[in-house]
């Protein structure tokens, strides 16, 4: 048996000491790291391990005795971070949003394929089972077909996670608006529907003045298969905490879905057109645990044993790509946007 693999854990913040749990399930961590070096340490006594704990990620690289990275860091020092793991010949895993931007992001790719490493990023939504379940039911041999519209409401209160007073409420350092809101239902929509081909989004009026974007978007997506997805968001929501928006409606070439999320439990409704009644499944377990469990159990198999995994980088860049559209089209007045949006960068 492969000895288990080393991570270095940068960034233990809220998600750090979080996901650190399940990659203790699967290997170690051999240092951590963040410039708030107390945050490290704290991470370590709960996570109940004695290891190694730096404020500079250089410092962590250099001490040697790693494999991997897990990325946990705000998003503004993914790439930097990545950039420098890959340079010391560590494998990649980073959370979403994999960075601010493509040209961040194709920055990371190119350093992890200079080094001959492995990168893959957390789009977890995609494998948690209620929205697993609605990719199944649209695959080629389904029983829904291929999705055609989708809509997704993002109206939520972000108002407890107080985001105005910290690196999430400036897209400087968080990206933007659907980086701190609905980056997992982007990326789900491209599961659902495969690559897209334009983008068109609208700003509506500032809402919340502590936010340095604007806090209200809607936005259309249209992918090559066909299918159009549209997304509202809107950040001060006061009937909706962020786990029950986003449920998303769709119609697909043989029926329909709704997905109803609810704080403690799942209702999934599909119908085909050829039958009376919808059918219904109820998710009493919301799935996280299954989804952290896979992601970062499939990326120590990735890395261990080459098999291929649930997720790469790919997800994170094209997601980070759909997101950069939106804004570039909303901050034109909703002209649409072609993608890819940075043809230059694209891997020949
Ligand atoms: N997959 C998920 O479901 C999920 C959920 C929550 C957060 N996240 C992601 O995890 C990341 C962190 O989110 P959070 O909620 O923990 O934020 P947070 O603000 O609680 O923590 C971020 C931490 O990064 C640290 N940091 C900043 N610059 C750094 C650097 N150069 N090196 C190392 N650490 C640095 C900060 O000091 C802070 O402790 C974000 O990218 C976020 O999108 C993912």
């Amino acid at each position: 048996m492969a000895a288990l693999l080393r991570f270095g854990l940068v960034g233990c913040g809220d998600f750090g000491r979080h996901l650190g749990r399940y990659i203790l399930e699967v290997g170690t961590i051999a240092g951590l790291c963040d410039p708030q070096v107390q945050r490290a340490r704290d991470t370590a006594a709960a996570l109940g391990l004695e290891a190694s704990c730096f404020a500079r990620y250089e410092e962590l690289f250099a001490r040697g005795g790693l494999d991997a990275v897990a990325i946990t860091a705000a998003n503004f020092a993914h790439a930097p971070i990545a950039v420098a793991a890959a340079r010391a010949g560590l494998h990649v895993f980073c959370e979403k949003a994999m960075a601010r931007t493509v040209p961040e992001c194709w920055e990371m790719v190119r350093a992890c394929q200079a080094q001959g490493v492995k990168m893959m990023v957390g789009h977890k939504r995609r494998l948690r089972p209620p929205w697993a379940r609605l990719i199944e039911l649209v695959r080629p041999n389904g029983p829904l077909g291929e999705p055609l519209a989708i809509q997704a409401c993002g109206y939520a209160d972000y108002r407890p996670y107080r985001f105005t007073e910290s690196w999430w409420g400036d897209p400087r350092r968080c990206g933007g608006q659907l980086h701190a809101t609905n980056v997992h239902v982007i990326d789900w929509f491209r599961a659902m529907c495969g690559e897209a081909r334009r983008v068109s989004a609208f700003y509506g009026p500032q809402h919340e003045t502590g936010y340095q974007y604007p806090d209200i978007l809607h936005l259309t997506f249209s992918f090559h298969r066909g299918a159009v997805a549209t997304l509202t968001s809107a950040m001060t929501f006061p009937l909706h905490k962020f786990r029950q928006s986003e449920g998303p409606w769709g119609e697909c070439r043989h029926g329909g879905f709704k997905l109803v999320p609810s704080l403690d439990h799942i209702d999934l409704y599909w119908q085909r057109l050829d039958e009376e009644h919808p059918h219904h499944e109820r998710f009493d377990d919301l799935g996280f645990d299954h989804a952290y469990r896979l992601e970062i159990g499939d990326f120590v198999r990735w890395v261990q044993e080459e098999r291929p995994p649930c997720l790469t980088w790919v997800e994170g860049l094209r997601c980070v790509e759909l997101m950069e559209a939106a804004y570039r089209s909303a901050e034109q007045g909703g002209r649409v946007v072609e993608l890819p949006l940075y043809p230059e960068l694209e891997l020949r």
